[in-house]
């Protein structure tokens, strides 16, 4: 999958998307046939046990870039850009956006927020020949602005600066709107009204795609859109209680386990 495929698929089979930060997880993800990996910057939070995602640095989204594109072989990697590191200047983030390629070896870049504040920024850095993916919606990264995790696009107004904002994404030429937390009805219009697909994550269901914090379908969700598809959480919490027992015990290692 490369960015320009991606962007084809707009209209055909729903296009899948799951987040990964590391190797095994990417690898399974890929042999299952997934169409895209975000590298996301909810890492912090899911991996690494931070409160939100706004201390995620370049250095360590590069790092947990080449973990997963090490893996990976058909699917299209992309890599969130992380808060601070598109914000200051043009100059800086397209330096930025270079690293996620060069040293984190992603195919394409993801940028939170409206093509009003963004617009150069992604201009200069698809200039640079690097595909941009946009998320609108509930982004994250402005979560003290926001006043917190919240459903967005609840009144007329910011509903029809939403479709704006998409749109104008579009007319920017990004291969890809994530749509985050704002209400199907509008998602499904956006969709309807843009060329590029739309992946959805707490959107409904009539976008062209979705996406999910691949924790959040392993046991560990906790946001009423996510759905556990397999309770790999208790399934772990299970072996690490039966391997405590039998190590204390004495039943493990047995005989078989050891080496004559
Ligand atoms: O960082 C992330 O995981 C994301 C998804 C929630 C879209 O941006």
């Amino acid at each position: 999958m490369t960015a320009p495929s991606f962007a084809a698929r707009k209209g055909g089979k729903k296009l899948t998307m799951l987040t990964a930060y590391d190797h095994p997880t990417a690898k399974i993800l890929d042999e299952c046939g997934i169409d895209a990996i975000l590298v996301g910057d909810s890492c912090a939070n899911t991996v690494m046990g931070r409160p939100n995602t706004l201390t995620m640095s370049i250095d360590e989204m590069v790092h947990h870039s080449k973990m997963v594109n090490s893996a990976v072989t058909n699917a299209l990697v992309v890599a969130d850009m992380p808060f601070m590191t598109y914000h200051v200047s043009v100059e800086e983030a397209v330096r930025n956006a270079g690293r996620l390629i060069q040293e984190g070896d992603a195919q394409a870049v993801k940028i939170e927020g409206s093509p009003e504040i963004f617009g150069p920024t992604i201009t200069a850095i698809r200039n640079a020949g690097i595909p941009v993916m946009g998320h609108l919606g509930l982004t994250p990264q402005s979560i003290h602005a926001l006043g917190g995790h919240k459903r967005q696009a609840r009144t007329p107004e910011a509903q029809a600066q939403l479709e704006r904002d998409a749109k104008g994404l579009e007319e920017l030429g990004c291969f890809g709107v994530v749509l985050e937390c704002v209400p199907a009805d509008v998602a499904a219009r956006i969709t309807r009204s843009i060329a590029c697909p739309t992946i959805g994550i707490g959107a409904g269901h009539d976008t062209d795609g979705q996406i999910l914090v691949m924790h959040d379908i392993l046991g560990w969700g906790f946001t009423s859109f996510t759905k556990t598809f397999v309770d790999i959480k208790s399934g772990m919490a299970e072996a690490f209680s039966a391997y405590i027992n039998e190590v204390q015990s004495e039943n493990f290692p047995g005989k078989e386990h050891q080496f004559s």
